[in-house]
């Protein structure tokens, strides 16, 4: 006789034993939620390529590998909606307040009758198209000289923005960075980013005493995992020698040779004219400081930060600081301004004046002026957006004095 399976001690066991696990459509839920379609071909990778690849190679294909990327898969959010948010995305006055800086550029530039306006990273559009609609407002006769480009680096991004900028009747060029580095001429304008550098892979390195040591990714049972291993590249070390410093002892850093790389290319197709980079980031002495012990990438899904970067591949976004000092230098024959933070850029743009204007509104419509003022204050937070640096350069156009880094208190 069998023993009934309340009655029998090993209960459990007998209906292990009796019943297939997937009758019951029970996962385990942990599991289920961190695979994503991505870490297969990872790990794929991570074999072929003899057990490990560099940080780089991995952020490279999380943040943009063809189909799984976490920028170039189709659908993806920006802003309240998506997994963190920028400048564009709080308010349009931000896009205004730069275009009034575009417009200066083109003044500085002699008003030329033909202007690129060239943004790389466009994400939505958000940017370009708040600063072409506050140009064609205001500054119709600049508006009329510009020609507006929008550079991504991934053909869904592309398609996005597209229909965001015809939505709003702008015609932009829009074109993949590395096609337009390849065909385009060299222009006369303004090149502007925002949270561009940032977004581009790194590599990740750790120094303990003399030696540097470089953090590559393998895997264990098809689990990501982090592996310490000599550099990949005589690069790192070159450009530690070239900045004259070192992370900390024991400590974590990254370092953006790609980043770099961006800024030298994108600069060598500028003739005369500016470029306005808005990132998080420090010049490297404070980026290598010896007490900043984890360097500084984070993971972000759903506005929160994220405790392990190799969690979920092609699912959450990842981001650093970037190296201000070396992107200056990649900018060759240009000169370089101080870094100023977004909030002092911002309000030197005007965006005090900007929220008087809107408060003469206020007993009109009191809701809308209270989601300007809020606005404001957060494209100016201390420890938020208002904290990211704007890095300024120019070539055969004067730097001094520039709107956007004017003191407003001086
Ligand atoms: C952090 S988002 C910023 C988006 C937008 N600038 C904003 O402020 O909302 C980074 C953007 O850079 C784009 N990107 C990534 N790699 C790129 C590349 N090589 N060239 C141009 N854009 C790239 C992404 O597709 C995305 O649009």
């Amino acid at each position: 006789m069998t023993a009934s399976p309340e009655t029998h001690p090993d209960a459990l066991e007998a209906s292990a034993d009796d019943f297939a696990l997937d009758d019951f459509g029970l996962a385990d839920e942990f599991a289920l939620a961190t695979q994503t379609p991505l870490l297969p071909l990872l790990v794929a990778r991570i074999e072929a390529s003899g057990g490990r690849i560099t940080f780089v190679e991995f952020m490279g294909d999380a943040l943009g590998h063809p189909e799984h990327g976490y920028y170039s898969r189709t659908g993806l959010a920006w802003g309240r909606d998506g997994d963190y948010e920028t400048s564009p995305e709080v308010h349009p006055i931000f896009g205004y307040l730069w275009a009034r800086q575009v417009l200066e550029c083109w003044q500085r530039l002699g008003e030329p009758s033909v202007f690129a306006l060239v943004e790389v990273g466009c994400g939505s559009g958000a940017f370009m198209r708040a600063m072409l609609t506050w140009l064609r407002a205001r500054a119709p006769r600049c508006f009329a000289a510009v020609r507006p480009v929008m550079l991504d680096g991934h053909a869904n991004r592309l398609a996005d923005q597209r229909a965001h900028l015809a939505g709003a009747g702008f015609e932009v060029e829009h074109a993949l960075t590395s096609d337009w580095l390849a065909r385009a001429k060299r222009v006369t304008g303004v090149v502007i980013s925002n949270e561009f550098f940032d977004a581009l892979p790194v590599h990740l390195v750790r120094r303990e005493g003399e030696r540097l040591f470089e953090r590559y990714v393998t895997h264990e049972d098809g689990t990501l995992a982090f592996a310490d291993g000599p550099l990949s590249t005589p690069a790192i070390a070159a450009t530690f020698a070239r900045l004259g410093l070192q992370p900390g002892d024991g400590a974590l850093a990254e370092i953006g040779l790609a980043a770099a790389e961006a800024m030298r290319a994108i600069t060598s197709k500028v003739e005369r004219g500016y470029v306005l980079s808005i990132d998080y980031g420090y010049p490297a002495r404070d980026l290598y400081a010896s007490w900043r012990r984890q360097g500084t990438l984070m993971a972000f899904r759903r506005h929160s930060p994220q405790p392990d970067p190799l969690a979920e591949p092609g699912r959450l976004d990842l981001t650093v600081h970037v190296d201000f000092t070396s992107l200056a230098a990649a900018a060759e024959g240009f000169e370089a301004a101080s870094l100023v933070s977004q909030a002092e850029a911002l309000m030197a743009l005007g965006l005090g004046e900007a929220l008087r204007t809107a408060s003469q509104r206020a007993s009109a419509d009191a809701q809308r002026f209270a989601a300007d003022r809020r606005a404001a204050e957060v494209l100016c937070e201390p420890e938020g957006l208002g904290r990211i640096r704007v890095l300024a350069l120019a070539k055969g156009a004067p730097l001094d004095g520039l709107r956007c880094l004017r003191p407003v208190l001086a």
